[in-house]
């Protein structure tokens, strides 16, 4: 359905878990997710019951995220329960890989169609300070997993940080010379203290852009998507840029997300939320028509260009 500025919604991220096992800077550093807190988790049966009515709504693809939503021991469930609702056209996960090479097999077979995985380094020791801890291999292990098994394209997301890991911009770029990979960069965006704290640290993409002129712009196939592509000569990947904070997407988006509390987060950058989990109880119309009115409503755009601390950090909400 449209909301009230004429944009259609059709895509809702759903957060499995706020759990997560790594411990990236810029998201959670003190690892406050690591510690086994409280699962207050939404079932996969009230997973089921909310897409369902966001399906009725207008909703056609899903993405599961975290946290870390491998952590979840019925993730197989959660998918296979989503992936089997009528009029739900894609279904895919955005996980850091570790625990990929073991689980993909049976993720793909639950219904999962494309993975899309974290990677902010390709050298193990800087991969290890970035996630506080994280194995290098397992990730790289889980994406040549999911190569394997042909759920392509594999997107790979990158989030650059000034003097972090923009010295491998270039080696990241070389993972889509043969391989059917997406490597997207994403700008640092001002969730969370370090993203807030550091905005001298965020690296626009356009600069980026402009010192390799070996990149072939790509036409937009997708207007869903955030990422506005690129190609390098002959490679058979491509290169995606996310720019929240350079250029403003909002008039484009198309998504709504779904906390792992229960909570409707309409956009990322806006901190307004509408418990869900609350709802369900309720006569199905009348949960429609909440769920209708939560989309009707969603705001115009973020607020990452002014004062704006998010409530909650990414691993909170689900990217
Ligand atoms: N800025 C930009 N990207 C972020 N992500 C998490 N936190 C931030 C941030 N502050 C990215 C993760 C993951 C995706 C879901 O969101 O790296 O790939």
């Amino acid at each position: 359905m449209l909301d009230q500025y004429g944009r259609k919604i059709e895509y809702m991220r759903i957060s499995v878990t706020q759990k997560c096992n790594l411990k990236c800077i810029y998201c959670d550093p003190d690892g406050e997710n690591c510690k086994g807190s409280e699962d207050d988790s939404l079932t996969p049966r009230e997973l089921e019951k909310i897409t369902r009515s966001m399906v009725n709504a207008g909703i056609r693809k899903i993405r599961i995220t975290g946290g870390e939503p491998l952590l979840r021991r019925d993730i197989c469930e959660i998918i296979s329960r989503i992936a089997k609702i009528d009029g739900i056209e894609d279904i895919c996960m955005t996980t850091n890989g570790i625990h990929l090479l073991k689980m993909a097999g049976d993720l793909k077979a639950a219904g999962l169609r494309r993975i899309n995985i974290s990677l902010d380094s390709l050298k193990p020791e800087k991969f290890k300070f970035i996630t506080g801890g994280g194995d290098l291999k397992r990730t790289m292990d889980g994406i040549d997993r999911t190569l394997e098994l042909g759920m392509t394209p594999v997107k790979i997301n990158t989030v650059l940080i000034k003097g972090i890991n923009d010295d491998e911009i270039d080696d990241l770029i070389e993972l889509t010379r043969n391989r059917p990979i997406e490597v997207r960069f994403i700008e640092l965006m001002p969730m969370g203290s370090f993203g807030a704290d550091n905005r001298d640290k965020i690296i626009h993409n356009d600069d980026l852009i402009a010192a390799r002129p070996g990149l072939q712009y790509q036409a937009r196939t997708d207007k869903g998507s955030p990422a506005i592509y690129y190609q390098m000569d002959g490679y058979n990947g491509k290169i995606g840029f996310i720019s929240p904070m350079s250029h403003q997407f909002c008039a484009d988006c198309n998504r709504i997300r779904l906390t792992s509390d229960g909570k409707i987060r309409p956009c990322l950058g806006n901190n307004g939320e509408v418990n869900i989990r609350q709802a369900l109880n309720l006569k199905p119309e009348d949960f429609n028509q909440i769920v209708s009115q939560i989309i009707r409503d969603k705001p115009r755009g973020h607020h990452f260009d002014k004062d704006f601390k998010s409530t909650r950090a990414m691993h909170m909400i689900g990217g």
